[in-house]
């Protein structure tokens, strides 16, 4: 029984040790530091062009201090909605921040454009 305790123990160190990995997800629900890491670097960054410190402060990945982090919770969140309530449903493969942001910041609008968005 003593045994037992102490392995419960320690499990519960472990997991609550894991569950501090991450700070502060409001949307992505991945449960590491590595997970969130290996999302950031592989989909969010790429499909935008850009470099964490787009979104972040580097030295504190966690912090709100950036506006296009909350942007980019709400496109999370749109992205989800359109392969949820549309795509889905039309059997077409899941809408990606690729699909529209194609390496830029702003979406192409039309034929020609570099999707730079308004330099003023
Ligand atoms: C376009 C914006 C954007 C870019 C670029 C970006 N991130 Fe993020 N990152 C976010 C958002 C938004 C969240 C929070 C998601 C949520 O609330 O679920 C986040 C969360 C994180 C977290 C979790 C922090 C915590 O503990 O709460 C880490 C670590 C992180 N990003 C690392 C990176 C790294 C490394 C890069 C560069 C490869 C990067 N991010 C690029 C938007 C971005
Ligand atoms: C259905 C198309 C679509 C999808 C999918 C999409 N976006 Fe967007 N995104 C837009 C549009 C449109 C804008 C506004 C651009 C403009 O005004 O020209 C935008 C703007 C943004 C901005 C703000 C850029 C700025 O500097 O103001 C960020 C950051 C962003 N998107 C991140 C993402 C991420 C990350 C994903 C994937 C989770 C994603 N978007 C998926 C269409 C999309």
């Amino acid at each position: 029984m003593k045994k037992f305790l102490i392995v419960m123990v320690a499990v519960t160190a472990v997991q609550s040790i894991r569950a501090q990995n991450v700070k502060n997800l409001k949307v992505l629900s991945f449960k590491t530091k590595k997970e969130t890491m290996d999302y950031m670097k592989k989909t969010i960054a790429p499909s935008l062009g850009v470099k964490c410190s787009y979104c972040h402060n580097v030295r504190d990945f966690p912090s709100d201090g950036n506006k296009y982090k909350e942007i980019t919770r709400e496109m999370i969140l749109m992205t989800e909605w359109i392969n949820k309530n549309t795509i889905k449903s039309l059997k077409y493969e899941p809408v990606t921040c690729w699909t529209c942001h194609q390496g830029n910041i702003y979406p192409p609008r039309y034929k020609g454009d570099k999707g730079e968005g308004d330099k003023d």
